[in-house]
C-alpha cells in the first residue's frame, strides 16, 4: 500500500465529506470534522503518473489508454479517499448501523484493490514484451516451459473474457511457488500472493479498442509488458534464499 498512497497530502479535503455525511450534523461529528484524520482514514491517496508515453505503445491506443488511466483508476483513487471520508464520519457516531457501516467497508475493499492493482498494471507496460532474467527461467522451471506458463496465463485471462476481472501472476509466500490467480474483481487476490504480473481483463481495459475479441488485446498487452519491471518485482521478494526453499 506504500506505493499507492499514503502520500499524506491528509486531512482539509476529507473534512467537508465527513460534515457532509449526514444532514443532522451532531456536535461529536463536527468536533470530529475539525480534527485532523487519523492515517487510516486520512483520504489522501494521490494518483500515479504513467511511466511511458501512452502513444508509444504496439496495439493499444493512447485514447484507450487514457481513458483507462483518467476515469478507471483515477476514479477510484477519488472514491477511495471519499470512502475514507465517509469511515471517519461514521465512527463520530456511536449509533451508525452496522449493515451500512459494512457497506462502505466492501467498497473500501473494492477501491483499495482496483487502486493497487491498477498501478501495477500500468507501471509494467512500455517494454517490449521480450522476456528475461531470473523470473523468466523461474517459470520455465516451475511450468515445464516459458510457454507453458503464458499459454495459462492467457487461458486464465480468457475465462474472463467478457466480464470482469483480473489474471495475477503471484509469488505466493505461503506456498513459496509462482503461480497463475482467476480473480473476478479487484478483491480477489489470492492469499498470501504477491503480485508481479496483473493483466485487467474488465471490458475497460479493451472494448475501445477490441470490441469483444479479448484474445487480441491478450497480444496487445504481452507485447507492451516491460519484464524488468516483473522481474524487478519478483526479485525484490525472494532475494532472501530462505524466501526461495521449497520452490
Ligand atoms: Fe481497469
Amino acid at each position: 500500500m506504500s506505493d499507492v498512497s499514503r502520500r499524506t497530502a491528509i486531512g482539509t479535503v476529507a473534512l467537508g465529506v465527513a460534515a457532509a455525511a449526514s444532514p443532522a450534523v451532531t456536535s461529536a461529528q463536527a468536533a470530529a470534522a475539525a480534527t485532523p484524520r487519523a492515517p487510516a482514514f486520512a483520504g489522501g491517496h494521490q494518483p500515479k503518473p504513467l511511466r511511458f508515453d501512452p502513444v508509444k505503445l504496439d496495439g493499444l491506443s493512447d485514447k484507450l489508454i487514457r481513458s483507462h488511466w483518467e476515469n478507471n483508476y483515477q476514479g477510484s483513487v477519488r472514491t477511495l479517499n471519499t470512502i475514507e471520508g465517509k469511515l471517519a464520519s461514521a465512527m463520530s457516531e456511536p449509533d451508525f448501523p452496522p449493515a451500512v457501516y459494512g457497506g462502505l467497508k466492501r467498497e473500501e475493499l473494492h477501491r483499495t484493490g482496483s487502486v493497487i492493482l491498477h498501478e501495477l498494471y500500468f507501471d509494467q507496460l512500455g517494454g517490449n514484451g521480450r522476456p528475461a532474467g531470473r523470473i523468466h527461467e523461474a517459470l520455465a522451471r516451475d511450468y515445464g516451459s516459458f510457454a507453458t506458463w503464458e499459454a495459462e496465463f492467457r487461458r486464465t485471462a480468457m475465462s474472463l473474457a467478457g466480464g470482469s476481472g483480473w489474471t495475477i501472476l503471484a509469488w505466493n509466500r505461503a506456498t513459496r511457488s509462482l503461480h497463475n490467480y482467476w480473480a473476478w474483481d479487484h478483491t480477489n487476490s489470492p492469499v498470501s500472493g504477491e503480485p508481479l504480473l496483473v493483466l485487467d481483463m474488465y471490458e475497460h481495459a479493451y472494448h475501445m479498442d477490441y470490441g469483444t475479441a479479448a484474445a487480441n488485446y491478450i497480444d496487445a498487452f504481452m507485447r507492451n509488458l516491460d519484464w524488468g519491471v516483473v522481474e524487478a518485482r519478483y526479485s525484490a521478494l525472494t532475494r532472501d534464499p530462505k524466501a526461495m526453499s521449497g520452490s
